[in-house]
């Protein structure tokens, strides 16, 4: 079993841990959650211990990313078995600030991305990529690590903090890594834990309707006749409604009319009162 993980709650204790790592001459690698972890985060720990030689993982639910008829309350929470599960993947410590300390009374400060936010899941959840870039930037300037990991699942939420990265000159590499699956490829999400029985068998048809997409377009089919026939596909397969399925520029997210240029499947849908997101390369 592994020792127990260190847990700090205060900007100034993290700083202080980190600045005693760095005078051991080991690099910092950062992974941003909001607990409930699966395999999907593990393999960031994992990778940010391959890449770095002190790995801090964050917990914070935070709650400037969800609306106020979104599932911040249910949002599931375990820090103990959180803990245990870091301590296992190699990570070895914990940042698990209290809201206070995130947003104290008076913060009055947001980041706002424009651009790659705007479409796909900033038209669905217009509040989400504000309080993201919010809370990455405030996580990334507390812990000022070498590189920070995120999943390559929330695509567009890779993209959004790559810019903001970029953009605000904050000397950190944003590192993607693959999205994790289970073994019928339903994409790892904490969310997956809403789904009924009946809705899990459901869930996995997201992936095979998005690889038969991708096999279409590349047989030659219009983009827009391919996204159409994948929302068809999903509602015929049992989702309540389907959000998008859009075939897209993988760097900026623009429609593409063809493949001449790198490209990515993205899609959410409902199945209930659960929404998945999965996405892929083309
Ligand atoms: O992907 C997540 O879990 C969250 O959006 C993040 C990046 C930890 C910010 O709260």
């Amino acid at each position: 079993m592994s020792a127990p993980l260190p847990i700090v709650r205060t900007v100034a204790e993290l700083r202080a841990a980190i600045a005693a790592k760095r005078q051991e001459g080991k690099t910092i690698g950062l992974v941003p959650t909001m607990g409930a972890l699966h395999e999907g985060h593990l393999s960031l720990v994992r990778a940010a211990k391959q890449h770095c030689r002190f790995a801090v993982a964050t917990l914070f639910v935070n709650p400037k990313q969800f609306a106020p008829h979104e599932d911040f309350d249910r949002y599931p929470r375990d820090e103990a078995g959180d803990a245990t599960l870091l301590a296992s993947a190699g990570c070895d410590l914990l940042y698990a600030p209290e809201r206070a300390v995130m947003y104290p009374d008076g913060f009055a400060t947001s980041v706002l991305v424009s651009s790659v936010s705007t479409m796909l899941e900033g038209q669905m959840r217009p509040h989400f990529f504000g309080g993201v870039a919010t809370v990455v930037t405030k996580l990334l300037l507390q812990a000022m690590p070498d590189a920070a990991f995120f999943g390559e699942k929330d695509y567009q939420q890779l993209l959004v903090i790559k810019q903001l990265a970029r953009d605000l000159d904050i000397p950190v590499e944003i590192v993607g890594c693959p999205t994790m699956r289970e073994h019928d490829g339903l994409a790892m999400s904490s969310r997956n834990a809403y789904l009924s029985a009946d809705e899990r068998r459901v869930a996995a048809r997201l992936n095979f309707v998005m690889h038969d997409a991708i096999k279409a377009v590349h047989a030659g089919a219009p983009v827009d006749a391919v996204e159409a026939e994948a929302n068809r596909h999903l509602t015929a397969a049992g989702f309540t409604s389907v959000d998008y399925v859009a075939i897209r520029n993988a760097d900026t997210l623009k429609p593409i009319a063809s493949l001449t240029e790198p490209a990515r499947i993205l899609a959410a849908a409902w199945l209930g009162k659960t929404r998945l997101i999965d996405n892929m390369a083309v």
